[in-house]
């Protein structure tokens, strides 16, 4: 049977992040496959967080277009081109990319009226290629800090051992 994933919404961030890493390495052990590793990353953040969104897109054609992977919430838009909204900035400049008020972000693509502030981490699988984004959506503004940016680039970690 399959751990139970903590509900972490009152715990120190740095904390909470440690915990699900440890739980993601531990469930991902035996797989060196990139969609499983997607799926049960965002699966453990966001019952964790409980945000509104939380999923990757994935590099369909390099430096051109991202397409929605695994995800948890909120339906997610399908296509995004590199360089348009959040995660396609943060795809085309290969760095993680929070936005304390998406209102405030040009270009911001609203998939969920509720999302306000939002978090994307670039996603390296072996060989420092770019195989997509982690990107989180809250229905509170400035959610996300350099704590959640230290913990989700410490998982996405997992994905330079994936099999892509
Ligand atoms: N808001 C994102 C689009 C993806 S969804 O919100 C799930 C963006 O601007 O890149």
């Amino acid at each position: 049977m399959e751990p139970v994933i903590p509900d972490l919404r009152g715990a120190p961030k740095t904390e909470a992040y440690a915990r699900l890493c440890e739980m993601q390495r531990l469930l991902l052990d035996e797989s060196t496959d990139a969609i499983a590793g997607m799926a049960t990353t965002s699966t453990l953040l966001h019952h964790a967080f409980q945000h509104l969104w939380t999923g990757f897109y994935r590099v369909i054609k390099p430096d051109r277009l991202l397409r929605v992977g695994p995800y948890q919430g909120s339906l997610g838009c399908l296509d995004i081109t590199f360089g348009r909204g959040v995660c396609g900035t943060a795809a085309a400049e290969r760095r993680t990319v929070v936005v304390n008020d998406v209102h405030a972000f040009p270009g911001h693509i609203a998939c969920d009226a509720r999302s306000r502030s939002e978090i994307v981490v670039p996603v390296f699988g072996a060989h420092d290629a770019l195989i997509g984004v982690l990107d989180i959506d809250s229905a509170e503004l400035a959610m996300f800090n350099d704590a959640d940016v230290a913990g989700l680039e410490a998982l996405v970690t997992w994905f330079r051992t994936a099999d892509v």
